[in-house]
């Protein structure tokens, strides 16, 4: 939403930004700053409610600063470092509003008041959150309206906070590409294209990058991703993505997402108006993208990390896959196609074949919007999860609750993978029962990866676009698990 931003420590601003707690006046480090004592009175005005974001403008009448944003801070004893993000948001929407393109930030009072406060975590939450806000994809407005206005923003923040709140522009950055990738509809967004992208972004940020096409997934038996995309002229493609440091520590972790530029249903068709929005059926594929770049360019782990995007077109044509169709997987497992609308589970079923028979991975995690079940189950607000080993389970929560990406556990029961059995394949891709069908993609993709592999798999088909034009979000995609992904690789 802004046309740039900027996080400095150094200059002047006319407008402070003050924080204070639901029904507590302003600390004294605070109110030090209001040189002309006029927070009081504006505080004890009737939209001064102390919720998490509300904003009150104060006017001092001396001093070096002509305006006060007094932004609440909700409860104390709910305060977090993580509160920031929705504080940062609500200060990032009233600058466009009020037009103000400088402002200066200081928190320093209301994080001494809270017990073993982590103000480096909250400045990067809020450095993130601008961010995030300062999302905008107008390279797709033409002549026919108006040319959206943006500003600059220029935030002031103590120097001790600088590094803090960089860290987390530069993770928005990744979340944003992300969403960018999102943004672009499917005539643009091709299979090559996604390939282009990941090569330009692998080349900027010193990682490898290998793509397998044509010849190569027929070497390699990626037959999930030569049946999906056989109907597209667009060809289908696995993107091969590697971060190895100098001196790296233990067996790579491998991230999988599933990238179909467009879901058409293929031969089971989508109706209703079921296929729009279906250019963000390559969402997991960009969540692992901006991942990788955090990863490359911010996070820079000891252990190695490896992508693999299995990227192709769900489209119609008398050469498209069809039901009924059998496919061998390079594990030996035969599948039955049942509904060619299950694509998403037969090409990520390539992806982790490949990587427990070519990565040795320490462990898999893989992101796709896979299933219309998880929306209805958790809606925008978790991501699905399905993750049987306890030791990453615990990695992937731990950073769902710092980047607030929230993630929900749901069962992986062997009834669920006997649901998955065909009577005349291995297993079939859908069940035509309307039982469970979050978990029965999960209980598909179980059959390819090894039981000694830890694994995680995460359903974002709910939560890769916003709820609405609020907080940190605009309409349109998230980047959700990008920077989920890029704070559990803080600690590798
Ligand atoms: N890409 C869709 C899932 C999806 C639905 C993502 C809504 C985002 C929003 C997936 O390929 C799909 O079509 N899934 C089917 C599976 C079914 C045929 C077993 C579904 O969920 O209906
Ligand atoms: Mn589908
Ligand atoms: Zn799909």
């Amino acid at each position: 939403m802004f046309k740039s931003l900027t996080i400095v420590s150094t200059g002047s601003s006319s407008t402070l930004v003050l924080g204070y707690f639901k029904n507590e006046k302003l600390d004294k480090t605070s109110a030090a700053l209001d040189t002309s004592s006029v927070a009081a009175a504006a505080l004890a005005r009737s939209e001064s409610t102390g919720d998490a974001g509300a904003i009150t403008e104060a006017y001092p009448t001396k001093g070096p600063y002509s305006r006060l944003l007094l932004v609440g801070l909700g409860e104390k004893s709910a305060f977090t470092s993580c509160s920031l993000r929705a504080v940062a948001a609500a200060v990032g929407r009233k600058c466009i509003a009020l037009k103000e393109q400088v402002i200066e930030v200081n928190f320093a009072g209301p994080f001494a008041a809270v017990a073993k406060f982590d103000d480096e975590c909250a400045m990067q939450c809020f450095g993130e959150a601008l961010g995030l806000l300062s999302w905008t994809a107008d390279q797709f407005r033409g002549t026919g309206g108006e040319a959206p206005k943006r500003l600059p923003l220029k935030v002031k923040v103590a120097a001790g906070s600088l590094e803090s709140a960089k860290r987390g522009q530069q993770i928005a950055v990744c979340a944003n590409f992300t969403r960018t990738l999102s943004q672009t509809p499917p005539n643009i967004a091709t299979t090559e294209w996604m390939a282009q992208q990941a090569q330009k972004m692998a080349k900027a940020s010193g990682l490898k990058c290998r793509i397998f096409r044509d010849d190569d997934l027929i070497k390699e038996k990626l037959e999930g991703l030569i049946n999906v995309g056989k109907a597209s002229e667009n060809k289908p493609l696995m993107i091969r993505l590697e971060y190895r440091p100098r001196g790296a520590r233990g067996k790579a972790a491998v991230l999988v997402g599933k990238t179909v530029t467009y879901d058409t249903g293929g031969l089971s068709l989508k109706i209703n108006n079921g296929m729009v929005g279906m250019k963000r059926d390559k969402d997991g594929g960009c969540a692992v993208l901006g991942a990788m770049q955090a990863i490359a360019t911010v996070v820079k782990p000891k252990r190695p990390v490896v992508a693999l995007l299995a990227v192709a077109e769900n489209s119609i044509s008398d050469e498209a896959y069809r039901p009924d169709d059998i496919i061998t997987y390079r594990n030996g497992v035969t599948v039955e196609v049942t509904n060619t609308d299950a694509e998403g589970r037969l090409v990520l079923a390539d992806a982790l074949c490949w990587a427990c028979e070519k990565e040795n991975p320490a462990y898999i995690i893989d992101l796709a919007t896979l299933t219309g079940g998880v929306v209805v189950a958790l809606g925008s607000t978790y991501a699905g999860m399905f993750c049987e080993d306890d030791a990453l389970r615990a990695k992937v929560e731990a950073a769902s609750k710092c980047s607030g990406e929230r993630v929900w556990r749901l069962p992986m029961h062997d009834e669920y993978r006997e649901l998955m059995k065909s009577p005349v394949a291995d297993i079939l891709n859908s069940n035509a029962n309307r039982k469970a069908h979050p978990i029965q993609g999960a209980a598909f993709l179980s059959y390819f990866v090894t039981t000694s592999t830890p694994w995680c798999h995460l359903d974002i088909a709910g939560v890769h676009v916003s709820d609405g034009n609020k907080g940190m979000w605009v309409d349109g995609p998230t980047g959700w698990g990008a920077r989920l992904l890029a704070s559990l690789f803080d600690n590798e």
